[in-house]
């Protein structure tokens, strides 16, 4: 069991809800302040598992909307709207995602966390290498106008990150929910309004 009322405090208001994971409330209050999801939008929800973004983003959307997740372990709610598919982020080809019939996506959310290793630089690396990708992905995937949530792990290459969002997007954003840790290195960059590959 663990030993940390304030995680059991949120784990147990998750569960009550219905949601696998208590991450779900960072999401909440992502979208209670900056209203990213829209209801029919197509989402792409890229480190999805145990799914509490996807299952909270599937109400959201409603029957008209979709959501893929993506996850190298297994997803744990199916829900209608939902397409899950089981890969590393790192590897996947915006192909893969045309392939589900699905051109472009409206909003793009980025949970992703590396395994970590107790070392704060190397965890910071490893998780602006995933922004990195979500990116890249995003300039495929991604409708003019669309928005972005990314999570990473702050440090030294945050500001240089922001700046490459900042060429993407017409507004970027750090946010640090409440129901994030106090201690822990984790904010989420709120980009909003992307404003197309350019040429
Ligand atoms: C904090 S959890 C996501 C929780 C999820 N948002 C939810 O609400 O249920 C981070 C996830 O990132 C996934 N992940 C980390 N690196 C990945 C990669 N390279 N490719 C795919 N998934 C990855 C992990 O497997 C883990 O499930």
């Amino acid at each position: 069991m663990s030993p940390d009322p304030w995680f059991d405090k949120w784990a147990k208001k998750a569960k009550e809800l219905g949601y696998p994971a208590r991450s779900v409330f960072k999401l909440i209050e992502i979208q209670e302040k900056f209203k990213i999801i829209q209801k029919g939008d197509t989402v792409l929800d890229l480190g999805a598992s145990p799914g509490s973004w996807s299952k909270y983003t599937s109400q959201i959307i409603g029957e008209k909307g979709k959501v893929i997740g993506v996850d190298l372990e297994e997803i744990k709610v199916k829900l209608p709207n939902l397409f899950f598919l089981k890969r590393d982020v790192l590897e996947l080809n915006p192909e893969e995602i045309k392939s589900l019939g699905i051109e472009k996506v409206d909003v793009i959310l980025s949970d992703l966390a590396p395994k970590t290793m107790g070392d704060k630089w190397v965890d910071h690396l490893r998780s602006v290498e995933l922004v990195e990708k979500v990116l890249e992905l995003s300039l495929e995937v991604l409708k003019e106008g669309g928005h972005l949530v990314a999570k990473v792990f702050e440090g030294a290459q945050t500001p240089l990150l922001k700046k490459k969002m900042e060429k993407m997007f017409q507004k970027v954003k750090i946010f640090k929910p409440k129901s994030s840790r106090r201690e822990s290195k984790e904010i989420f960059f709120i980009a909003q309004k992307f404003q197309g590959k350019p040429n």
